[in-house]
């Protein structure tokens, strides 16, 4: 798959869904944006603060009712992919390259700049402009254990980490995989930002509602046979942990409706006999056929729906002189979007999530409403989560 995909640096917007923000849509976002920075500037002092998580239930508060007032166009512009591609661009969120400063180094200094008015050019309101939109998509949620626990997160190159399966990584082809696969409340739908990429470098994304597979292929696939296991940047401790067997496809209502949880690295494929592992690699080439390469341009986002498609990102070499890409983005979860029953026994080895838009609408319930939450997002009851190795979004683990 490394050499087709590193090969396909090309633009098919045939192939994936294209939507544009109308000009007036944008424009009230990028202003209630700004009022919600300046309010908070003013009102918080410790807008620092509410940057680093962006939790802040005072920001909840105002993204909630900022996003009610949103021009309808927003809104639709923000539904989740409609087509068999599994993904959607939407085009023309007004932004220049000036206004947010240097590609920073890291996700931490990123986070840093983003709410220091006295240091660089500020992203913060980039930031705020990402929650809104996900916002009028769905519920946008964190990990506790992924960059400090913030609802939106930067992805951009950083060195020491260019040949890792990660967001910071760059000179490898990060894999094709489900964000999350092994986790019961992974997003529905992924939605990243671009501010910058004056490489064209390539997301690829590949639908499993594309791909022919054999009947009987299929009705292996939907076995729960195997688990998939934390990627290693979740540290080690989650051996404590049963492995529940998972279906990489689930068809509720038929081959049109099928959605997949896929991400090979971190499935232990040997485990499973010959007949299994053929199908598995059958679907693979299939997503490598059916695989799109979308170059984002800045103030695009590319939405995802995470149980529809698979995404990766092409190689790319880094510069490290504040021009490289940058991409923000955000895990959202669909609330009216039905999953597999059994997947609400699954422990998702001990990984939590940070939810405070569900946390600000039910008061005092996450996962589902099935757990009491502290106002920090901790489950009463449960160990805090291991912390995820801070500079990843998926692991440093060198696939295959
Ligand atoms: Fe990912």
């Amino acid at each position: 798959m490394k050499g087709v995909l590193s090969e396909r640096k090309t633009l098919h917007p045939q192939d994936i869904e294209r939507r544009e923000l109308p000009d007036a849509a944008g424009r009230a976002v990028r202003e209630l944006a700004r009022e919600i920075s300046t309010t908070l500037d003013s009102a918080l002092r410790d807008a620092a603060a509410a940057a680093t998580t962006l939790t802040d239930p005072v920001l909840i508060a105002q993204i909630d009712a900022g996003v009610a007032e949103l021009p309808d166009d927003v809104h639709h512009a923000l539904r989740p992919p409609a087509t068999a591609a599994g993904a959607t661009i939407v085009r023309r969120l007004p932004l220049t390259d000036d206004e947010f400063g240097p590609t920073p180094p890291d996700w931490r200094e990123a986070a840093r700049w983003s709410g220091a008015a006295d240091l660089r050019a500020r992203s913060f309101e980039l930031d705020l402009v990402m929650l809104l939109l996900a916002r009028c998509a769905g519920e946008p949620f964190g990990w506790q254990g992924q960059q400090g626990g913030r609802l939106v997160n930067n992805i951009l190159p950083s060195p020491g980490h260019e040949h890792e399966q990660s967001g910071a990584s760059s000179k490898t082809l990060l894999s094709p995989h489900s964000e999350d696969a092994f986790h019961p409340e992974r997003a529905n739908l992924l939605m990243l930002g671009c501010l910058r990429n004056p490489d064209s470098v390539g997301t690829t994304v590949s639908s499993v509602r594309r791909v022919e597979l054999a009947a009987a292929q299929r009705r292996l696939l939907s076995t729960p046979l195997l688990p998939i296991l934390p990627d290693v940047s979740y540290g080690t401790g989650h051996e404590q942990y049963s492995a529940a067997p998972l279906p990489t496809l689930w068809s509720p209502a038929g081959p049109d409706e099928t959605t997949l949880r896929y991400d090979p690295a971190y499935t232990p494929l040997d485990d499973a006999d010959p007949e299994f592992r053929a199908a598995y690699a059958k679907l693979t080439d299939e997503l490598e056929r059916v695989c799109v390469t979308a170059a984002l341009t800045p103030g695009e986002l590319l939405l995802v729906d995470n149980d529809v498609a698979v995404h990766g990102r092409v190689p790319f070499t880094a510069r490290y002189d504040g021009t490289d890409r940058w991409l923000k983005r955000v895990n959202v979860r669909l609330p009216d979007r039905r999953r597999r029953a059994e997947e609400s026994d699954e422990n998702g080895y001990g990984q939590r999530i940070v939810a405070p838009f569900r946390a600000a609408a039910t008061s005092a319930f996450v996962s589902g409403g099935r757990e009491p939450v502290r106002p920090d997002g901790h489950r009463v009851n449960q160990p805090v989560a291991t912390e995820r190795e801070a500079t990843h979004d998926r692991g440093s683990f060198e696939h295959p």
